[in-house]
């Protein structure tokens, strides 16, 4: 039974991006509504099983099994909006020379071109995953991860700026699978910069 708290698929409107086809996007937001869905419904079962306020020796392997889905489901429709999010048609390639992602890029990499070739070669890395530029919300500091599945390598309390989708499905109705640089390079050709920069915390934040 679905609840007012259960999420709800959110709407992009990203047709007519530079190199990723409608027809990829369709089939992408249909695979991430699968993850909101199988969000709900593991809410649900575990809320099922708590309803008579514990959790019995019997139900302890369902229960088990349940919850260590959580983080491949929870991380799998987060992902996926903040990675649709941060997708425009309306792409400039790079951020602004003053825009403040630029500058904690530098502050963190040397230079943004340094940070750049970290993003993109931690998105040429074999495996199925993504490729996250997180900010350290305590100094402010960028940093770039490999993130396996959905769940494995996210940095807890870290701010996800920038996120990119290299499973195969994100591009291999457009590209073959040894062509992922020419995805990888559609992708910056559609990054919202104007979005990132919303995510972006200038200066040192809370402390940890
Ligand atoms: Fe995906």
């Amino acid at each position: 039974m679905l609840t007012s708290a259960s999420y709800k698929p959110r709407q992009f409107d990203l047709s007519g991006l530079v190199g990723i086809s409608d027809r990829t996007l369709e089939m992408h937001f249909k695979l991430y509504e699968g993850y909101v869905q199988n969000t709900n419904v593991l809410t649900e079962k575990i809320s099922a099983m708590l309803a008579d306020g514990k959790i019995d020796h019997e139900e302890m392997p369902a229960y088990s099994e349940l919850t260590r889905r959580l983080g491949f489901e929870y991380n799998g429709m987060v992902l996926h909006e903040y990675y649709f999010g941060n997708m425009t048609r309306r792409g400039i390639g790079d951020p602004a020379q003053q825009a403040a992602f630029r500058q904690a890029a530098a502050a963190s990499f040397g230079s943004y071109d340094t940070w750049r070739a970290d993003f993109v070669g931690i998105g040429m890395m074999r495996g199925v995953g993504w490729a996250i530029c997180y900010q350290d919300p305590a100094n402010g500091r960028l940093s770039n991860h490999w993130i396996s599945l959905h769940e494995i390598g996210n940095v807890s309390g870290f701010t996800p700026l920038l996120v990119m989708d290299v499973w195969e499905h994100a591009f291999l109705l457009d590209y073959k699978p040894a062509e992922r640089p020419k995805y990888i390079e559609a992708f910056f050709a559609n990054i919202d910069w104007n979005v990132v920069e919303e995510r972006v915390r200038v200066g040192a934040g809370a402390s940890r």
